[in-house]
């Protein structure tokens, strides 16, 4: 059985690596890693491949950023040659970056079957570039992979097939708890000289956020408020950092609101896990911290991964000013701690998907 697995940006690599470590132990699946090159900076794509011992790609096809448009029709027409030359009997993909759409699409229009990892998944938000590929790929996948209960439904209510449902858990927490004692031995802190506990992390990168500067600013301003009572420390995302470029920070204090480059996994893990509080827009560190038991104020209008809310570790927060700081302020001046257990989330989950595709396919 041969399967091409398909890698395009950063979130995407945390997800791939417990597969590409569990299939080493099946002789019998042949396996190919295709990286779209849609992320292609070190900090963003090589660094992880070094932390998280995935092998070099087999087969890189360099699309860089382009619009959604060129993006997702480049590696659409670059990735076609290679199923052609390839046949693989399944190509598997992962979360929702245009890389997942595309390569999904392609394999679809030559028959090839399709799995999906991180299925089902929806924030109801069609402004987002990332729901219009969650939908789009699972409506033309064979085997769809889900990670919390929510997923099923909403794709039962889109009309997909039962049978081709599968409740597996999360490949993205089979990594943190694989490398969780290794991330113990990070530097990370020292070199940032802050201690456990006694600082803010924050990530931005939705287009809905940094690319409206009215929104980044009153997003910063609340930051700068924070930053009052607790350093914040901030890895900087390349889009996010030509946004910020735009933005005049009247008012910041350099030693309590920190900018930094994009770190690699070793180094986030730890900076999350002994962090007081992390603010972001992204999806995947909803559910890190839900695992850390880490306070995480989301800077959305919604979140496609309703569990982290169940689980009382994640609070969706907005781009408003105000909710943000009082938000903030009522974590700090909180003493309690959630530890809260997800069902499958338990380093498994790259295990029963390829016991299922052995299986199947
Ligand atoms: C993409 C995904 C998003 C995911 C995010 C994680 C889509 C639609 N979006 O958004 O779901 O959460 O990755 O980072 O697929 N850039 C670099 N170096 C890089 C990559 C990007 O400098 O290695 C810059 C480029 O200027 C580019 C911009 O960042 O134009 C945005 O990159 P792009 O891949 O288009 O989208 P992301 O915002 O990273």
């Amino acid at each position: 059985m041969k399967i091409i697995n398909v890698v395009g940006a950063r979130p995407n690599f945390m997800k791939i690596a417990p597969l590409i470590h569990e299939y080493k132990k099946q002789p019998e699946i042949e396996t190919l890693l295709v990286h779209t090159g849609q992320h292609y900076d070190e900090k963003m794509s090589k660094l992880f491949f070094e932390d998280l011992g995935i092998p070099e790609p087999d087969i890189n096809l360099e699309v860089g950023s382009l619009s959604h448009a060129v993006q997702t029709a480049e590696i659409m027409k670059r990735f076609e040659p290679v199923l052609l030359k390839e046949r693989p009997d399944l190509v598997l993909v992962v979360g929702d970056v245009n890389s997942t759409i595309a390569c999904a699409l392609v394999a679809s229009k030559l028959d090839i079957k399709v799995a999906h990892v991180e299925a089902g998944l929806r924030s109801f938000d069609r402004s987002m570039p990332e729901e219009i590929n969650r939908v789009l790929t699972d409506a033309i996948s064979d085997y769809l992979f889900t990670t919390e209960p929510s997923a099923k439904e909403n794709l039962l209510k889109e009309g997909i097939s039962e049978e081709k449902i599968y409740f597996v858990g999360n490949v993205m927490i089979d990594t943190l708890l694989k490398h969780r004692q290794e991330a113990i031995n990070s530097k990370v802190l020292e070199m940032l000289e802050v201690k456990p506990k006694d600082y803010a992390v924050l990530t931005l990168h939705r287009p809905s956020n940094v690319d409206n500067p009215a929104v980044l600013k009153g997003i910063m301003e609340a930051i700068e408020e924070i930053s009052r009572h607790i350093k914040v420390i901030f890895p900087v995302h390349p889009r996010t950092e030509k946004a910020l470029s735009l933005y005049t920070q009247r008012t910041k204090d350099e030693r309590r609101l920190v900018l930094i480059k994009p770190l690699g996994y070793l180094d986030f893990l730890k900076l999350m896990s002994e962090a007081r509080l992390v603010l972001t827009d992204s999806g995947g560190m909803q559910e890190e911290t839900t695992i850390l038991g880490i306070p995480c104020l989301t800077l959305r209008n919604n979140t496609e991964r309703p569990i982290t809310i169940d689980a009382g570790t994640n609070l969706i927060v907005g781009s408003d000013k105000q909710k943000i700081i009082d938000s903030a302020m009522r974590i700090l001046d909180s003493a309690s701690v959630i530890f809260p257990s997800v069902a499958l989330w338990d380093g498994k989950a790259a295990e029963r998907i390829v016991s299922i595709l052995k299986d199947c396919v």
